[in-house]
């Protein structure tokens, strides 16, 4: 294929994988099936590896994300990310119409939106291309986070259609659906990780991800709301966003124009109950004065729009009775007061446990067995009780006592002033602590093994593993008799096992799980004690002078290592071969003074080798390049846009060769 057959070839898949992708992801109307669109997207891949002079940005090739991971730069807002004034209340909201009547005399309609719960997204785009996403941070300046945004299939990377401005922000949440935030957390129990508390939560975080193709896999979607910009299509907000639909942004179809505040309050009325029936979660309705001329001349407090605001959903109550609590102990030894429920309906789910936290919950509110007790669901998964309906309370009830001794080992329980949890002190024999060690010991950011709980949980029942250390004693034999178990799991798990042994000290150090000990402060514990035996010879005044250990830290470390248990684990874990010293990385060398440095193009060398380079030469690796850069990168066919703009800013800008003779 010549040169011209491939740019055009090129040019006419990247279209046509743009527009399958927004029937699929914006409309919900796919014309072709997945065999299909993957069929396309290979041959795109493959024009695009053969002809790298053709590189862009924002191909739909790009939106896998990579695995280099990227510091987040810090933006301006061009206009401020404000936050919206909150109403509970139908009379809230006729004070808010009063308030507007006062200044508009004429006509006005509001636009009644979906308050959608995630996080809020500033998306600029410059002759139809999308270049950079920005969340609201402060509200002043916010993360650039365009590397994650860009594998948000719903979001567009090119836009077309009629009237776009050469240059606008459109601004949207990017959320999770429920479906999605399911089994997402049913992976992370499988993996021994914390579950999300909620799909806001989870999407945040996905967006923070410091690896763009992790971020790919949470399959997150966004709502775009508001259209901002110098030459906009139309003086209609609401007209804007069909405007933009049009462009291929994903845009509610529930927006509703109304034209008293009667109007709205039916509207919100509405949506109370049909929130429950939606495939994501809402938290209010967002209402807007839909004509921009008057939007201008109502104005801006210092924190809120005057002409708009949100109508917030009260928490859903559902009454119930209280029939017993059961008290879990956790891998701390910590006891949490589960109450059992008489199952209950309560938005959309039925509820048969809720959170009591601990003891002062309980006696503040005074709640008892047999109770009436109201449940409220706050996004979280577990719901709390938040009161009792006193007026149903039989004459004999108890205040409840709280257990003294511990449900799992009989260990009578220890309470310390400062701190609102009972705990088990029967660490080295309690089985849910026990277990709990080993679960945190296998965990992602410890010695990442791949178990889950329940595997944990049957060798351990099986009396293979009573602590960490005992992992590694395990054989062939032993793991494929439990059930379950087959040739090759019984020996991934024993491969998995075996790698743990190059996991770098501060993350064996982390998983041992000393308490108020985590990856931060295990991380700050390795790079100044540098190994074990000095960590376990260090007097507590030794320990409160390092940087970033405080007392409390120092105290639980100084305790875990008067434990002999303790020590004999560690001492099994040296014989297994476990890091427990910091490697110095011989190569570190200071050469880039922690300069920013953005890169691109393809190089002689992987990205992640380049990566590697950068990091052990004290760089820093940025996404994205703004006036903070200190340095372009650049390796062949290097994005032209990017190239202008490092120009503009007046970066330095090094090619790959000169790069390796400045590091050598
Ligand atoms: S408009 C100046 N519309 O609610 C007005 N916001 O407290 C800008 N939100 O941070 C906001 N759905 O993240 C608007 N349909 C919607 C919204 C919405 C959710 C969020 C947004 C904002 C917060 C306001």
């Amino acid at each position: 294929m010549n040169k011209e057959t491939a740019k055009n070839r090129i040019d006419f898949l990247r279209q046509e994988i743009d527009a399958h992708n927004r029937r699929y992801y914006v409309e919900n109307k796919p014309n072709i099936n997945d065999k299909e669109f993957d069929f396309l997207m290979k041959e795109l891949e493959v024009l695009e590896k053969e002809n790298p002079e053709y590189f862009d940005p924002n191909s739909p090739t790009q939106r896998v994300g990579n695995d280099i991971s990227n510091e987040f730069e810090q933006v301006a807002h061009k206009y401020p990310m404000l936050s919206l004034g909150n109403t509970y209340s139908a009379e809230e909201l006729i004070n808010f119409d009063s308030r507007i009547r006062k200044t508009i005399e004429s006509n006005f309609n509001y636009s009644c939106e979906l308050k959608f719960d995630g996080a809020s997204i500033s998306l600029h785009y410059k002759n139809g291309k999308l270049q950079r996403a920005v969340t609201r941070g402060d509200g002043v300046k916010g993360d650039d986070v365009t590397q994650n945004v860009m594998t948000i299939k719903s979001i567009p990377l090119s836009i077309s259609g009629e009237n776009i401005p050469a240059e606008f922000e459109i601004r949207g949440e990017i959320f999770m659906p429920h479906k999605v935030f399911e089994d997402l957390n049913q992976q992370r129990i499988e993996m021994g990780e914390q579950a999300f508390a909620n799909p806001r939560n989870s999407a945040s975080g996905s967006l923070k991800i410091l690896n763009s193709s992790e971020v790919a896999k949470r399959k997150l979607d966004c709502f775009l709301y508001y259209l901002l910009g110098e030459k906009l299509p139309s003086f209609s907000h609401s007209e804007n966003l069909l405007i933009a639909k049009s462009w291929g942004f994903k845009v509610s179809e529930h927006i509703k124009i109304a034209k008293n505040i009667e109007e709205v309050i039916e509207y919100i009325n509405f949506w109370d109950k049909e929130r429950h029936n939606l495939e994501y979660d809402i938290d209010g309705i967002v209402i807007k004065i839909d004509s921009i001329k008057q939007q201008d001349e109502l104005g801006f407090t210092a924190k809120t729009p005057r002409w708009a605001i949100s109508y917030k959903f009260k928490a859903e109550q559902a009454e119930t009775i209280l029939e017993s609590i059961t008290y879990q102990v956790g891998r701390t030894g910590a006891v949490t007061p589960v109450a059992n429920l008489q199952p209950v309906l309560l938005a959309g789910t039925t509820v048969k446990r809720a959170s009591l936290h601990n003891q002062d919950q309980i006696k503040l509110l005074d709640v008892r067995i047999g109770d009436f007790v109201y449940v409220e669901k706050g996004g979280e998964i577990i719901p709390k009780i938040v009161g009792v309906n006193t007026n149903k309370r039989t004459e004999n009830s108890k205040e409840i006592e709280f257990i003294s001794t511990c449900p799992e080992c009989n260990t009578p329980l220890e309470k310390h002033d400062d701190e609102a949890a009972h705990y088990c002190p029967n660490e080295n024999n309690c089985p849910p602590q026990l277990k709990g060690k080993i679960e945190h010991f296998i965990s992602r950011n410890a010695l990442n093994i791949n178990a889950g709980e329940a595997t944990i949980k049957a060798l351990f029942d099986a009396g293979f593993i009573k602590n960490i250390s005992d992992l590694y004693k395990l054989t062939f034999e032993q793991i494929i008799s439990l059930e379950g178990f087959k040739e090759k799991s019984a020996t991934n798990l024993l491969t998995s096992i075996s790698n743990s042994r190059q996991i770098p000290f501060e993350n064996v150090l982390f998983g041992l799980g000393i308490r108020h000990v985590g990856l931060t402060s295990a991380k700050k514990l390795a790079k100044q004690l540098k190994n074990i035996k000095a960590i376990q010879n260090a007097k507590l005044d030794e320990l409160t002078q390092l940087e970033d250990i405080g007392e409390i830290v120092a105290n639980s470390i100084v305790r875990y290592f008067s434990d002999e248990k303790n020590i004999q684990i560690i001492e099994n874990l040296k014989n297994a071969g476990l890091q427990l010293e910091r490697i110095e990385n011989e190569n570190f060398k200071n050469k880039l003074n922690e300069k920013k440095i953005v890169i691109s193009g393809t190089f002689s060398i992987s990205r992640e080798e380049i990566k590697k380079l950068i990091e052990s030469n004290n760089g820093k690796l940025i996404s994205s390049i703004s006036n903070k850069t200190d340095l372009f990168l650049c390796g062949e066919n290097v994005g032209p846009a990017k190239l202008e703009k490092a120009k503009k800013l007046n970066i330095a800008t090094i090619y790959e060769a000169d790069f390796m003779k400045l590091i050598e």
